[in-house]
């Protein structure tokens, strides 16, 4: 673009010519795909008239690879702010017809720019992703701008809501910036993301694979977790990123967004009454019961196929946001593994960082045992959950459905983890282990010595039973607050909710902790 003067008559002109990103061409070929534009997905995402833009003219000052004939104003990332919902959000949109998304310096300094000014405003940054990494071109100074962008990732963290959205390629540097904020979404079967792709792996592992088995949609939400939540196409995933903000407040320091509660908050939820099955072996589904207790049923569930025998999600009590976490007995059998509780963790870390209670839904039977899962680092990973438990200072309100044994008992937000209130139902079951193996431990040898032996273990396994099958034990104690009519379990836990609105507590002044990363 050259330096003349520009007259108010040109303006438009020009800012329509800006607007084009790569040209009608690239374009036509990038819709060709399926995919919409940086724009679309702008309009598609923002309350219609509400994006103001930055930086339409900004230009890269690159002069390698005969750089300078190829300039295209706002260098292929389009930034500013917008509503949604009213609510002040900021974003950037990646243009992928503009050198293939790739991230120059100027690229990322009006990356930068959006990000600074959400922190100093304290509203969410959403980042729409479809790039090809370094700008090849540049070298040093894009690996400079991601750093930059990396920098204001960590920064942000916990201080306001960072989403990110992957349309297409995420690759090298670029995959970094999603990893660092807290929920990333991506499109089936048109956006990957991996560090290196198939042709470096396959020179360095020797490894065939394809782009949609190294790091496509479905390895990200079911294997790997970097990602959150998967859609069939664009559209839902802007809807989805929407439904989410809604349920956030656009900072730390602002309360949760609370609206107006249609679902009686009183509500009995007779359902919930013969839902835990007579045969404490046999699964149910606790989806249904977050179903119940959570205003109109609505629960956004956060990575769904990800250490699956967690369930961790948004919902509303009496209109009030709050961060769902529930053990899910019909997923091997509701037991934390590694999986289940790294993104525990994560999620518990994240709610209590936002001002979001917390309410924790215990049928657990432990920590999964075994080779692969000790090998694994179950005792960090499992410590990762406590850490996040033991630190949160938002409200904790937890009931134990059925099954709470070991650390698992300890972990899920326990008495002992400052948990501000802790219900049981009747058919709660707490103790240090299962009666079969605490019975084979104990009488073990008396057992072996007996006439006989199995009617010996089943006659003590039955007075285990007896003594701590019951949530009666821990409700003497005070561990358990009261042990509940399940149907009446939304009313109390709203009552609860409401009880804590206000509630101050504190960590001990310190840089960080030192969570067992
Ligand atoms: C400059 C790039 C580019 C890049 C794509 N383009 N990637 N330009 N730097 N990184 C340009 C292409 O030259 C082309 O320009 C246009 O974008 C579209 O690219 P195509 O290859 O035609 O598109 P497609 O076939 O869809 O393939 C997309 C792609 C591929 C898979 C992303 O372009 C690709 O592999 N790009 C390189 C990915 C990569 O290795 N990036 C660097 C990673 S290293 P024209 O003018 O023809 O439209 C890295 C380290 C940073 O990021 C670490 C920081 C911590």
């Amino acid at each position: 673009m050259d330096t003349k003067t520009v007259r108010l008559d040109e303006l438009a002109d020009l800012k329509e010519q800006a607007r084009l990103g790569g040209g009608a061409e690239r374009i036509a070929k990038h819709k060709a795909k399926g995919r919409m534009t940086a724009r679309e997905r702008l309009d598609c995402l923002l309350d219609p008239g509400s994006f103001e833009e930055f930086d339409l003219f900004k230009a890269h000052r690159c002069t390698h690879f005969g750089m300078a004939a190829s300039v295209f104003p706002g260098d292929g990332v389009i930034t500013g702010y917008g509503t949604i919902e009213g609510r002040l959000v900021y974003v950037f949109s990646q243009d992928f017809t503009v050198f293939g998304g790739s991230l120059s310096e100027t690229f990322a300094e009006k990356i930068c720019k959006i990000m600074d000014m959400a922190m100093k405003n304290g509203a969410p940054v959403i980042g729409l992703n479809d790039s090809g990494g370094a700008r090849i071109q540049e070298g040093i100074e894009s690996l400079a701008g991601y750093t930059e962008i990396f920098q204001r990732n960590v920064m942000a963290s916990g201080v306001v809501p960072q989403l990110s959205a992957i349309f297409g390629p995420c690759a090298g540097g670029a995959v970094y910036s999603p990893a660092l904020t807290d929920f990333t979404f991506m499109v089936e079967g048109q956006s990957y993301m991996f560090l290196t792709g198939p042709k470096v792996v396959k020179t360095v592992t020797h490894e065939d694979v394809s782009v949609e088995d190294l790091g496509g949609a479905s390895v990200h939400t079911t294997r790997s977790g970097v990602a959150h939540l998967a859609f069939a196409d664009e559209v839902s995933t802007l809807e989805a990123i929407k439904r989410l903000v809604a349920f956030l407040p656009s900072n730390n320091v602002e309360p949760v967004p609370v609206i107006e509660c249609t679902d009686p908050v009183d509500r009995y939820c007779e359902g919930l009454d013969s839902i835990v099955p007579e045969n404490p072996n046999h699964p149910y589904d606790i989806k249904e019961v977050i179903q119940w207790i959570v205003d109109h049923g609505d629960f956004m569930e956060m990575q769904p196929n990800f250490g699956a025998s967690l369930v961790t999600g948004f919902a509303r009590m009496g209109g009030r946001s709050v961060g769902v976490v529930a053990n899910q007995p019909q997923h091997l059998a509701g037991v934390l593994d590694c999986d289940s509780s790294i993104k525990g963790a994560r999620f518990v870390r994240f709610c209590d960082a936002f001002n979001i209670p917390l309410v924790t839904l215990v049928d657990v039977p432990g920590f999964l045992p075994g080779t692969q899962q000790e090998h694994r680092g179950i005792i960090r990973e499992g410590a990762k959950m406590l850490f996040a438990y033991a630190e949160a200072t938002v409200p904790k309100v937890t009931v134990i459905t059925r099954k709470s044994y070991g650390g698992a008992y300890c972990v899920m937000s326990s008495k002992h983890l400052r948990g501000d209130i802790n219900y049981a139902w009747p058919s709660a079951e707490i103790a240090v282990m299962g009666a079969k193996g605490a019975v084979e431990i104990l009488y073990g040898r008396e057992a072996a010595n007996s006439a006989n032996p199995a009617a010996f273990l089943a006659e003590k396994a039955a007075d285990y039973n007896e003594r701590f099958t019951t949530p009666l034990v821990a409700a003497r104690r005070g561990y358990i607050d009261d042990i509940i009519t399940p149907g009446r379990t939304r009313l109390r836990l709203i009552k609860a909710l409401s009880m804590l609105e206000h509630k101050q507590d504190t960590n001990p002044r310190k840089k960080h902790g030192n969570m067992p990363l």
